[in-house]
């Protein structure tokens, strides 16, 4: 799929997305760039009446809701969400997810655990057979035990390398000044809950791109004008 085919299925299954929205309850915003077109498609929406608030999961998202006009506010002011609307690297065929690829994770997946609805938006190309197929997984580390934390994941079957800044030989920094590692998993089948056990339980990491079991439902957009909706079994 051509950029310009990838941005118009991102635009559309965001546009669908934002009719589903309840203006009077507040709404979390994951992060990259099909959010973006979420918030485009909010301010359109509400143009002429009142959005939802919102809580987003990136000083990225959080600049452009700025520039829209959209009302955003913090976790001080909401308890939960009725709905939360989030893009994802990979979906595989149990609706488990790799995120991350963005550096937005850790934020987004507090906000999914805030969240009654996880309603992820794709285009058909981050659809595979099994998680790792086409995306590393993300793993957010403090710095000061990045060194300890990649051994330990080296142990487990898991060499990674430290994300870069785009066009740069400087490490990535996260909005929380965290270093990303990028882990490729295995090929062979392997248990993603045990092994996100295994991440989590080593000192340092922060948290993983593994998004298993919280997906409510997918919207994947197909050719134009079809959005395909996949709901967890
Ligand atoms: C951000 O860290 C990620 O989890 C994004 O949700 C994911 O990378 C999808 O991004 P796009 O919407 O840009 O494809």
């Amino acid at each position: 799929m051509g950029i310009e085919a990838q941005e118009a299925s991102k635009r559309e299954v965001a546009e669908a997305a934002v009719r589903e929205v309840d203006p009077n309850q507040p709404l979390a915003l994951g992060s990259g760039s099909t959010v973006l077109w979420v918030a485009r498609a909010l301010a359109q929406r509400f143009a002429t009446s009142p959005p939802p608030r919102l809580v987003v999961a990136s000083r990225g998202v959080e600049e452009v809701c700025r520039q829209l006009s959209l009302p955003l506010t913090s976790l001080e002011e909401v308890q939960e969400f009725a709905l939360m609307l989030d893009g994802a690297d990979e979906v595989d065929p149990a609706l488990d997810l790799i995120k991350g690829g963005g550096g937005a994770l850790f934020r987004e997946k507090i906000l999914a655990r805030m969240s009654r609805e996880l309603l992820i938006l794709v285009d058909a190309t981050k659809r595979v057979p099994r998680l790792g197929a086409r995306h590393p997984l993300p793993v957010e580390v403090v710095p000061f035990a990045r060194p300890f934390v990649q051994r330990r994941m080296e142990a487990l079957g898991l060499p990674s390398v430290v994300r870069s800044r785009p066009g740069s030989s400087q490490p990535f920094r996260t909005d929380n000044g965290n270093v990303i590692l990028d882990a490729p998993l295995p090929a062979k089948p392997f248990d993603a809950r045990e092994l996100d056990r295994a991440l989590h339980a080593i000192p340092g990491v922060v948290e993983t791109g593994f998004f298993l079991g919280m997906a409510t439902r997918v919207l994947v957009a197909g050719a134009p004008g079809r959005v395909e909706e996949l709901a967890r079994s």
